[in-house]
């Protein structure tokens, strides 16, 4: 039996190029090796996105970017948190085996206290108990599905510690393994993707190359590249350029060492290494963007993707739960 992976989705939207490289392609090779599963996690969301109408169009956004990217809900389990109610009985039953201790250590709810108290507010200004208990509901999400492996960002191995916590207290408790405990496989950095600035690239930078973004808005954008002020005669250096750096996700490599040493000879401006650019990404993004404007065109396909594979997650789920509540008399 091949192991499973989980992916959880943070329905953000505006997808860009860093997201696809760095979490959405990675996470969508899991498929050839797991049995995988990937949620959007609205509930999540909802702790900190409070307007209907900004939830309720992410929520297609994201999961229209998921299938343009190549999520196959053939092969895979995609659904959303909230069809799930199961995840919720789970949330409240690991509640009673999370101390409140461990929560008080979450790194976004430390953040938060401290940003409250460098401000002189009362350190519990703003924080809703949906922050406070994040990691009691992400551990139900992963536990759940008997999830052996969950692929995460640095910034998410706590939370994923956190479920290790949770689920080994409830298995010592009963003597016996009621839940699976789960492991992170934490991505590393190996490609970080500079952004227009030279920065990670990043929403909260304000750097960002849209991945779906019509031709014309990817052109300015792309041609927004902060540049130094070598002039088109200079040589100039490939490896320096995140021009270069971003050119090489998508050019093959007669295409990368040819414009390396057009750089390096000099006569090349930065204008046009942008127009380089420019085409490469272009080429690779146009076929994305023409199967998102498509599934996004019509909502209720998407709704009807996820539904399905709700179906086939509830049946897991409700297994998990059973299991749960027989050890712990509740059957
Ligand atoms: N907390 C994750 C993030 O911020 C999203 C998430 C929620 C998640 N539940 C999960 C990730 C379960 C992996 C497994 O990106």
């Amino acid at each position: 039996m091949k192991k499973i992976s989980l992916t959880g989705i943070k329905p953000t939207g505006d997808l860009h190029i860093g997201n696809y490289f760095g979490a959405i392609k990675p996470a969508l090779e899991l498929a050839k090796e797991y049995d995988a599963r990937y949620f959007i996690a609205d509930y999540h969301a909802l702790n900190t996105v409070k307007d209907r109408k900004e939830l309720n169009s992410t929520i297609r956004q994201v999961a229209a970017g998921w299938l343009a990217s190549g999520l196959d809900p053939e092969k895979v389990i995609f659904y959303r948190q909230s069809s799930i109610p199961e995840v919720f009985e789970l949330t409240t039953m690991l509640m009673a085996f999370t101390a409140k201790g461990l929560m008080n250590r979450a790194h976004a709810y430390k953040a938060a206290v401290q940003e409250n108290s460098e401000k002189g507010d009362d350190t519990d200004a703003g924080i809703n108990m949906g922050l406070f208990t994040y990691p009691v509901l992400m551990a139900a999400d992963i536990i759940i599905f008997d999830s052996d492996v969950v692929p995460v960002g640095k910034d998410q191995v706590q939370h994923i510690e956190m479920a290790q916590d949770i689920a080994q207290s409830v298995n010592a408790n009963y003597g016996q393994q009621v839940l699976k405990i789960p492991q992170a496989a934490v991505q590393e950095d190996s490609a970080v993707i500079p952004g227009l600035d030279g920065r990670k690239m990043s929403k909260s930078y304000n750097n960002v190359i849209p991945l779906f973004a019509p031709e014309n808005t990817l052109k300015k954008t792309i041609m927004r590249i902060t540049t130094n002020s070598q002039s088109v005669e200079e040589p100039k250096d490939p490896d320096t350029s995140q021009i270069f750096q971003l050119y090489k996700l998508f050019a093959d490599d007669g295409e990368q060492s040819a414009l390396a040493s057009r750089y390096r000879s000099g006569g090349m401006g930065w204008g046009e290494a942008k127009e380089e650019l420019f085409r490469v990404i272009n080429r690779r993004l146009s076929p994305i963007r023409e199967k998102f404007d498509a599934i996004i065109a019509d909502v209720p396909s998407i709704d009807k993707i996820l539904a399905e594979g709700a179906q086939k997650a509830r049946p897991i789920a409700a297994a998990t739960v059973k299991r749960f509540r027989k050890a712990a008399g509740i059957d």
